[in-house]
């Protein structure tokens, strides 16, 4: 029987998933697993029980990743869950900055209740009115999770798609609409392009990148979207490129002081994942992720180690070890198995950063012994039993 703490309220659809050997706690020293959504676990004590924690979301900066790694507890996220959630919302968002629907919404509930209402709106609509987005272009900068969906469902609904990513894997090309033209020269997007979405993550050599120089590229009266991170832009560069009507508009997922109330800004509260199938998905994701370590050991969507994947733990024993990053681990895993006379039928092992990873199907239960001989090979984090 595993036991799992939620650190924040998780989703039905999720827990569902965990069958009759899960049980939940309220008592953190007895959880292997731990369920986390926005809660800081940098001052938790993190107990020995504690094998894997699982964050329903993309974000991890509330979990101290490299701690968990040390006593070797696997952190796992739920990349793309949410993806949909905002693909939609980029979607209204262009819709938003090409009529003024929120200025009619507006109108009509400054004239509630006026009697001639039916009649002025037919007067009125002229200062509402706006362009469609079927044959625009739109240029995507980052064709991952979100970037690939908004470029599918931009080109089914009749634009000119431009996607720029230069680290686009193969799985997500596989995804990509045909339709879609990949350009390898980022600055293409900015002088075809009518609509510019940025869909990368905020790093060093991300940060800022659509500033001034940027912007001077852009076509005249050019729509940028920001549903990935604010600091992505240089927003100070953004209300100069407004005010000089070189961008039309500018719409960000992202409040601040910079661009809450701007003209020409059309900001929203942060909602791009705030949708009941997000938090479901995330979830699903992260139960799933945690009961195939928990029963099997194979860690997927990782944060803190890599990722490994040995299928259902079918065979006799399976052995799971998290350790250093350096020489001779795996020459002393087999020669401790080698010495107790017991044979590994197959074996993984995988490296990310200074950490570690080595799973083994042996053909015979370990016994205590052998396991704290492996506990005792220096650079071990912890050794495990799966079966
Ligand atoms: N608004 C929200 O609520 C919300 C929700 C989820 C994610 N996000 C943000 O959206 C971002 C993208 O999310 P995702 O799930 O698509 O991530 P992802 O990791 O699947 O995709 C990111 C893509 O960006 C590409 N990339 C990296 N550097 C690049 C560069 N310099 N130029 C072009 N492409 C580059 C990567 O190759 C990758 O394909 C996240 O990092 C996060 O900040 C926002």
């Amino acid at each position: 029987m595993y036991q799992y703490k939620c650190l924040n309220p998780i989703s039905d659809i999720g827990l569902s998933r965990f069958t009759e050997n899960y049980q939940t706690t309220d008592d953190i020293t007895k959880a292997e697993g731990v369920l986390v959504r926005s809660a800081s676990m940098h001052e938790m004590d993190l107990p020995d029980t504690l094998l894997a924690v699982a964050r329903a979301g993309a974000g991890v900066n509330n979990i101290p990743l490299d701690k968990c790694a040390d006593k070797g507890i696997v952190v796992f996220n739920t990349p793309g869950a949410n993806a949909n959630g905002v693909k939609e919302l980029v979607i209204a968002g262009m819709l938003l900055a090409s009529r003024d629907v929120v200025g009619g919404i507006d109108w009509v509930k400054a004239n509630a209740g006026v009697e001639t209402i039916a009649k002025d709106a037919e007067k009125e609509k002229k200062n509402f009115a706006g362009t469609e987005i079927q044959g625009k272009k739109l240029g995507i900068i980052g064709l991952g999770a979100i970037g690939i969906r908004v470029a599918n469902a931009a080109v089914a609904l009749g634009m000119d798609v431009y996607g720029y990513d230069p680290y686009l894997s193969v799985d997500a090309a596989l995804k990509l609409s045909r339709e879609v033209k990949h350009v390898i020269n980022v600055d293409d997007i900015y002088a075809e392009c009518d609509f510019v979405t940025i869909h990368v993550p905020l790093m060093d050599a991300t940060k800022g990148m659509i500033n001034a120089a940027a912007i001077a590229k852009m076509k005249q009266g050019v729509v940028v979207l920001n549903f990935a991170r604010d600091l992505l832009v240089n927003e100070k560069d953004m209300i100069s490129a407004l005010e000089s009507g070189k961008v039309r508009k500018y719409v960000s997922d992202f409040p601040n002081p910079t661009t809450a109330g701007q003209k020409g800004c059309i900001v929203i509260p942060h909602l791009g994942a705030s949708t009941e199938e997000s938090e479901d998905n995330c979830a699903v994701m992260a139960v799933d992720e945690l009961k195939d370590y928990l029963e099997n050991g194979n860690i997927r969507n990782s944060v803190n180690y890599p990722a490994c994947d040995m299928g259902v733990c079918g065979n006799v024993g399976r052995v799971a070890i998290l350790h250093k990053n350096i020489a001779n681990m795996i020459t002393q895993f087999t020669a401790a198995f080698g010495a107790a006379g017991i044979n590994i039928s197959d074996m993984t092992n995988k490296s990310r950063g200074e950490y570690a990873y080595t799973l083994m199907d042996i053909e015979k239960s370990a016994d205590d012994k052998i396991i704290e001989q492996l506990k005792r090979i220096d650079g071990v984090f912890r050794v495990r039993v799966v079966k």
